[in-house]
């Protein structure tokens, strides 16, 4: 029976096990520019056992960063930056992988930590934000953007385009858009934030179109043979759910005849009106029914590895092919390892690197 150690192949990839290291914003990039934090944080992730590292959210274009400190990859220079974590993943022994984003109208904002709210307008630090629709996330994020022309949208897919040329010469080998969690793609595809009447908006069909559009674009530049995978939010938890997610079947079967390979089973988080009912594993059935509806492989997070025990069950009951791991990992880079002992594995120590397994295996 498949299970959280069995490893897993996608096209030419294999992860060494079901564990992914879920994109993580450090926000501690300067000019969109990686530095030793990355890479002491990345290269430690890689080396704690995952099968996979997804570098965060990495931006398309200055205006598509979260905040000032947000990784960049609309220049080279970035790209060259990141290629030696690529490299460092990969010489631990698992699989680099990175996600691209815009983050819309929900740019242009300060650090988790220093208030999660927009930049005040008058910050030299803030630039203007753009969306499909003129209309403000609102809660702590009440800045209202400016609705793209169609000029915009074909940039910003040409920006996609770009990160993921950067992206693959870099020598990532998963490349992961966000489309999730309120930010560009998903603002298109939610009647909460995109009210556009013209082939962008209105029917379900017109919403997919920007996501639809770029992943198409994206696939054209992204080896055949390499995993292309998305984020995306399939419920809300506010609003009419069950038609938010048959839309999301719908466009997931599409994008799969335009090549996508694997989902990441996430939120909409498009309003904060949302009522989210945290729980271990609750999007589990959520992902296992996505998975069966589209034939497309899945992955889960949000407190999806609160335990080893459910994660390891989320991947035995077929509702995912991978599990997500925040911040699990964050408060144990080696949570790979003590999920191997904690599901009882004789060959526990040997999910981390020689240097630290040879010990550890004889330690008890
Ligand atoms: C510090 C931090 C940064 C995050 N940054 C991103 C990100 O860059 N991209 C993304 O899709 N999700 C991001 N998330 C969400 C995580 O990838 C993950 O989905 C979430 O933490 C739930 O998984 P967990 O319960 O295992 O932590 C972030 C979460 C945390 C805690």
């Amino acid at each position: 029976m498949t299970h959280l150690f069995t490893p897993y192949t996608l096209g030419d990839v294999t992860l060494r096990n079901r564990i992914a290291v879920s994109p993580m914003c450090q926000y501690m990039a300067e000019d969109g520019m990686v530095n030793d934090w990355h890479h002491v944080h990345l290269g430690t992730l890689a080396r704690g056992g995952a099968g996979l590292v997804v570098v965060e959210a990495a931006a398309v274009s200055p205006e598509g960063r979260i905040t000032p400190g947000d990784v960049g990859i609309w220049r080279d220079d970035q790209a060259e930056a990141l290629a030696p974590i690529a490299r460092a993943i990969t010489e631990a022994g698992s699989v680099p992988g990175i996600q691209i984003a815009h983050a819309g109208r929900k740019a242009s904002a300060n650090r988790p930590w220093e208030g999660d709210d927009h930049l005040p307008e008058s910050d030299p630090r803030a630039w203007p934000t753009i969306a499909p629709s003129a209309v403000a996330f609102g809660g702590n994020l009440p800045r209202q953007p400016r609705e793209m022309t169609i000029a915009d949208i074909e940039r910003v897919r040409q920006d996609f385009v770009s990160a993921t040329i950067r992206a693959r010469d870099a020598g990532f080998k998963w490349l992961m858009l966000h489309f999730a969690h309120g930010y560009l793609a998903q603002s298109f595809f939610s009647p909460f934030a995109n009210q556009r009447t013209d082939a962008y908006g209105s029917s379900a069909e017109n919403r997919a179109r920007f996501l639809v559009e770029t992943l198409r674009a994206v696939r054209a530049v992204w080896p055949e043979n390499l995993p292309l995978s998305i984020r995306l939010g399939v419920v809300e938890f506010a609003g009419d759910d069950e038609a938010m997610f048959a839309e999301a079947l719908t466009m997931l079967r599409v994008m799969k005849q335009e090549g996508l390979g694997f989902v990441d089973v996430s939120i909409g988080f498009n309003t904060p009106t949302a009522q989210i009912p945290w729980g271990p594993g609750f999007l589990g059935a959520i992902a296992g029914q996505v998975r069966r509806e589209t034939g497309l492989p899945t992955a889960t997070s949000w407190n999806a590895a609160s335990a080893p025990q459910l994660a390891d069950a989320m991947v035995r009951q077929e509702e995912v092919d991978v599990v997500m791991v925040g911040r699990p990992l964050l408060a144990d880079p080696h949570w790979p390892y003590a999920a191997a002992k904690a599901l009882g594995r004789q060959d526990a120590a040997w999910v981390l690197p020689p240097p630290y397994a040879h010990w550890l295996a004889r330690y008890r």
